[in-house]
């Protein structure tokens, strides 16, 4: 009778554990899949939203990331464009002078890592809404970034030559002609007292411009798209110029690549349009 009453409880109480382990494994399920199912939305610094608002990117395709920021590959070799820029000059301008925007760029985002999940042009486009301690470090640093990973997409070894497609025609509209455009541009790039960039842009009202911005500033903290620019510190050309900036002026065009030129020219069209 009693080994009867013992073998009971003993089932009895398998029964209960093998319930109550049945329910733990029931919570541990529903607790994961909300997990899952629950977005991360909230900003670490709920004084700097998160915005998900358009701007024209760098690339045609995507905006340039910032968690890190890397360094992209030149897509030709160091002497590709030796019809206008050597080799020692592109090795330096990229491995050492771009890089060092990327490191310093990143540097500055580990005090503030908030500001990771926007991209670097929309930290550009509103420098007042990037903490002040870090604002300065954002606009030279993220501006060198996104200016050079411009600058080497608008350039290639089978560059030069007129204008072709849609920027063609744009420019005979606006300048008169490409000798025009290209006289003004030049002139706009020698303008510039010490360091900085020459711009063609897409103004906010939609017009063509050419403008040039001092130190690595670009643009698009104006509200502007740069469609190509060209870099007039002394590091893209003293190698091979020296002090002659109007004589690597002329010669940069015949490395500009109006295939890329035209591909942004008609990403800025569709996203104003
Ligand atoms: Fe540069």
């Amino acid at each position: 009778m009693i080994k009867f009453l013992r073998q009971k409880m003993a089932f009895f109480i398998t029964g209960i554990a093998l319930v109550g382990l049945l329910f733990a494994c029931q919570d541990l399920q529903t607790s994961e899949s909300q997990t899952q199912a629950t977005p991360t939305t909230t900003p670490i610094n709920t004084s700097i939203p998160v915005t998900t608002t358009q701007v024209p990117a760098a690339y045609p395709d995507r905006q340039l990331s910032a968690s890190p920021a890397q360094l992209p590959q030149l897509p030709y070799a160091y002497d590709g464009l030796e019809k206008a820029i050597d080799a020692e000059t592109m090795k330096l301008h990229h491995d050492r002078h771009h890089a060092t925007y990327v490191e310093n760029l990143n540097q500055a985002l580990e005090k503030h890592p908030e500001l990771r999940n926007r991209s670097v042009e929309l930290m550009l486009r509103d420098l007042n809404a990037v903490p002040e301690d870090i604002r300065e470090s954002v606009r030279n640093n993220g501006g060198g970034h996104l200016n050079h990973t411009i600058f080497w997409q608008i350039m290639s070894p089978n560059g030069g030559g007129q204008p072709t497609g849609v920027i063609a025609e744009q420019i005979n509209q606006t300048f008169g002609s490409f000798d025009a455009f290209k006289k003004q541009f030049n002139e706009a790039g020698g303008d510039r007292f010490g360091s900085g960039w020459v711009w063609l842009v897409r103004s906010p009202q939609g017009q063509l411009q050419i403008v040039n911005t001092p130190n690595q500033d670009n643009p698009i903290s104006d509200g502007s798209y740069p469609i190509m620019g060209n870099d007039v510190w002394e590091h893209a050309y003293y190698l091979r110029y020296q002090n002659r900036r109007a004589d690597y002026l002329n010669n940069w065009w015949n490395v500009v690549n109006w295939s890329e030129i035209n591909r942004r020219f008609q990403v800025t069209s569709q996203q104003q349009s």
